[in-house]
């Protein structure tokens, strides 16, 4: 397993040139500011992880692990063309990272143990500093033993607001997790064969922003931006607004092509939405967001409640008109690596999560790049699903876009970072790398990528 044979690792570049489809797919180029206007504004955050115990879920005191004493992490705020700069702590009593997730950064700061940086060992420090290229709604949590470190409740958001946002009454952050309990604490025992078998960790407690009992106080008339993060180990959400006029303006951070309504989206683990809510004047019924993943097992996620006097509604045009591509040609390109995502016994949890017959372990930094891509050149690359369970399929440092799933194209309207594959799917996406370096590609249910679904790819500069 460890010596797979190179001959998988075949890559075909996507040729350039001036055909109809190269054209359409240079559209690409328009998707992003090309790159990052700092503004020379440095903003400086401290975080320190570190065990503490508080008031989540119920209300009852649970011992976790947090940043900066609070689960949801902070939330950090800054504007586009800022930088960012966090000095951390590791107060834990094992070593960890911070990764950026869905953030256009430098390699060096993506946080990843062995592939682009030492991991931070108790009472070390280490400052990560970079410039998003892009404004939106992002994420960090550890990248060393996540499908625990998460689980005990190490994640933040990331807010990169546009230079000028949009005049929203208000704006919340909500960040969905569950957690298993028992006996009133986090259940111990991490990675069992249950989960590794399963999709993941699936918790007993939803919660928004840790509790359970979320109600929000609106006024007629607010209209609100929603921001939303699934930080869970496994489970997936489809929020409903139910009657709420709800649209989704963005997803994994970027805006949409245009507005399209919010039900039905499947908020994967690394998923964020924003959704653009406005509450109408007449009405005072309270409403409820309700996850439908499972149809006949819907789960009250929060609910609205409406009182006090009529405000008036903010007047502007949706923020959802980012440029995305159609690459309407994109089908026709050669696929330039298939990725083939499958389950076997053995390895060190018994069970392992392989991709192209691999399993990734945090110790094998060595493991040669599953293709390599060239910075700034279309790719269309597959994933095929020979396993019977799902997976959330996310990549590092750079977006892309849904080709196809099972052969039928699909032109969603907005690009991502993850995308939640079925079982025995077939999902087809485009990219155009951005950003040199050596990037993770790996499943989001952290239990599978802990047990190796992980692989790296690798974009290199052009060649002259
Ligand atoms: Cu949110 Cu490599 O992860
Ligand atoms: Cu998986």
């Amino acid at each position: 397993m460890r010596f797979a044979p190179f001959v998988l690792l075949a890559c075909v570049a996507c040729r350039g040139g001036g055909s109809p489809e190269d054209r359409e797919l240079g559209e690409f180029r328009g998707a992003y500011p090309e790159t990052e206007q700092p503004t020379g504004v440095v903003r400086s955050f401290e975080i320190v992880a570190a065990p503490t115990s508080l008031p989540l879920v119920d209300g009852k005191q649970l011992e976790v692990w947090a940043y900066n004493g609070q689960v949801p992490g902070p939330t950090l705020r800054i504007k586009l063309g800022e930088t960012l700069r966090v000095r951390f702590t590791n107060k834990l009593p094992q070593e960890t990272t911070i990764h950026w997730h869905g953030v256009r950064l430098p390699n060096a700061m993506d946080g990843v143990p062995y592939i682009t940086q030492k991991p931070v060992q108790p009472d070390e420090t280490f400052v990560y500093e970079f410039t998003p290229k892009d404004a939106g709604t992002f994420w960090f949590h550890p990248h060393v033993r996540a499908s625990e470190q998460v689980e005990r409740g190490l994640y933040g958001v990331l807010v990169v607001e546009d230079a000028s946002p949009p005049p929203y009454s208000r704006e919340l952050v909500w960040v969905v997790d569950d957690w298993l309990l028992k006996d009133g604490a986090i259940y111990p025992a991490f990675n069992t064969r249950h989960d590794l078998a399963m999709d993941g960790r699936w918790g007993n407690a939803i919660t928004i922003n840790g509790r359970t009992d979320t109600v929000v106080k609106v006024q007629p008339g607010e209209r609100l931006r929603l921001r939303m993060l699934n930080s869970s180990n496994g489970r997936v959400y489809a929020p409903d607004f139910g009657d709420l006029d709800a649209k989704l303006i963005a997803v994994d951070g970027l805006y949409l092509r245009e507005p399209i309504a919010a039900r039905g989206f499947e908020l994967a683990p690394g998923n964020r939405i924003d959704v653009d809510v406005t509450f109408d004047k007449s009405t005072t019924a309270p409403f409820e967001v309700v996850d439908r993943f499972f149809a006949r097992r819907p789960n009250t996620l929060a609910r609205f409640e409406v009182e006090g006097p009529l405000v008036a509604t903010p007047q502007f045009a949706s923020p959802a008109r980012g440029t995305v591509p159609r690459w309407s040609g994109a089908l026709s390109a050669p696929i330039a690596h298939t990725f083939r995502l499958d389950v076997q016994s053995g390895g060190p949890f018994g069970i392992s999560w392989t991709i192209d017959g691999m399993a990734f372990m945090d110790h094998q930094h060595a493991m040669p790049p599953a293709a390599t891509l060239t910075r700034g050149r279309f790719v269309r690359l597959r994933f095929t699903n020979a396993s019977p369970r799902i997976h959330p399929i996310h990549i590092h440092g750079m977006f892309f876009r849904l080709l196809a799933r099972n052969g039928q194209p699909v032109d969603e309207p907005f690009f991502r970072d993850t995308v939640l594959i079925h079982a025995r799917e077939e999902v087809d996406v485009g990219l155009v790398p951005t950003d040199a370096g050596t990037w993770m590609l790996h499943c989001h249910i952290l239990e599978h990528a802990e047990a190796g679904m992980m692989t790296t790819i690798d974009v290199v500069e052009p060649v002259p």
